[in-house]
């Protein structure tokens, strides 16, 4: 039986694409969603891919979401923690409320989602962990102190839990993406958005299957040896 996959925010956008690719790639992949049920209800339709609605930022949640896969597909033993937003304002109009909303849906529910999984993980001797990090939280960005500050810790994140699953065969790695032709990134006033582009060396903004792409390549059986790392997919973008 092929293992099993599970993309948080994974019917749109990148996790959409990784959703896609892993299945393409032969893994049974479930995908979570929260906030826009009717492209989840699309999603499935058109994909054949079961979508899973909780909230990652909330640890029952999670820790219920992945016993539901668990019952439906089998253990869980690749997640791809890619569910994150955007609320971004420069720190002097930033509400605490921007600041928390932004850390606990991107990096608080790495924690919860690697939590609930971890368990299984160890019992089994073999998991597959990718973060989606980004290009922001490498190198920062004017107007994303909570987005950057969330990323960067996904870094952090990763490195310290590779280690802890090196010898039991969990490996644990990140993306970073540039700026891909999402919704995220349309939102993007045009006239920031275009200087933005002028700095991407190929000159383009990156398609969700590039970064998916990365993902396939680091969740394979014979990727165990790649562990601790992350791979920017950003076009030239920022060499780190
Ligand atoms: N660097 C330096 N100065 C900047 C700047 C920048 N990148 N962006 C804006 N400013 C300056 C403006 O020129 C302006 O200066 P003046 O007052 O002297 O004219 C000042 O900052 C205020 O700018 P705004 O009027 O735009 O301020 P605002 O409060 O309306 O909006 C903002 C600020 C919301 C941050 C807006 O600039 C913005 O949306 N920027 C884009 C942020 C961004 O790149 N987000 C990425 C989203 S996609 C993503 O996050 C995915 C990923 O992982 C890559």
């Amino acid at each position: 039986m092929s293992r099993v996959a599970l993309v948080t925010g994974g019917t749109r956008g990148i996790g959409k694409a990784i959703s896609l690719a892993l299945k393409a790639a032969g893994y049974r992949v479930a995908a979570n969603y929260f906030g826009n049920i009717e492209a989840a209800k699309k999603f499935t339709e058109e994909t054949g891919i079961p979508a899973y609605r909780f909230d990652v930022s909330n640890f029952d949640e999670c820790q219920a979401g992945v016993k539901a896969v668990a019952a439906d597909l089998g253990p869980v033993e690749i997640v791809v923690n890619n569910a994150g937003i955007t609320r971004d304002a420069p720190l002097h109009k930033m509400s605490y409320e921007q600041w928390e909303q932004v850390i606990h849906t991107n990096l608080t529910s790495c924690f919860n989602m690697a939590r609930s999984v971890i368990d299984t993980m160890r019992d089994l001797g073999f998991g597959r962990i990718v973060n989606i990090g980004s290009l922001n939280g490498q190198a920062g960005q004017y107007g994303q102190v909570n987005y950057a500050a969330a990323k960067s810790g996904i870094h952090g994140f990763t490195k310290a839990l590779a280690q802890e699953g090196a010898a039991k065969g969990i490996t644990v790695n990140a993306i970073a993406p540039g700026y891909v032709e999402t919704e995220m990134v349309m939102a993007v006033p045009p006239e920031v958005l275009k200087k933005i582009i002028a700095k991407i060396p190929a000159g383009r903004l990156g398609h969700a299957e590039d970064i998916a792409r990365g993902v396939v390549f680091l969740v394979a059986d014979d990727a165990d040896f790649i562990t601790g790392s992350t791979i920017s997919i950003n076009g030239g973008h920022h060499m780190y």
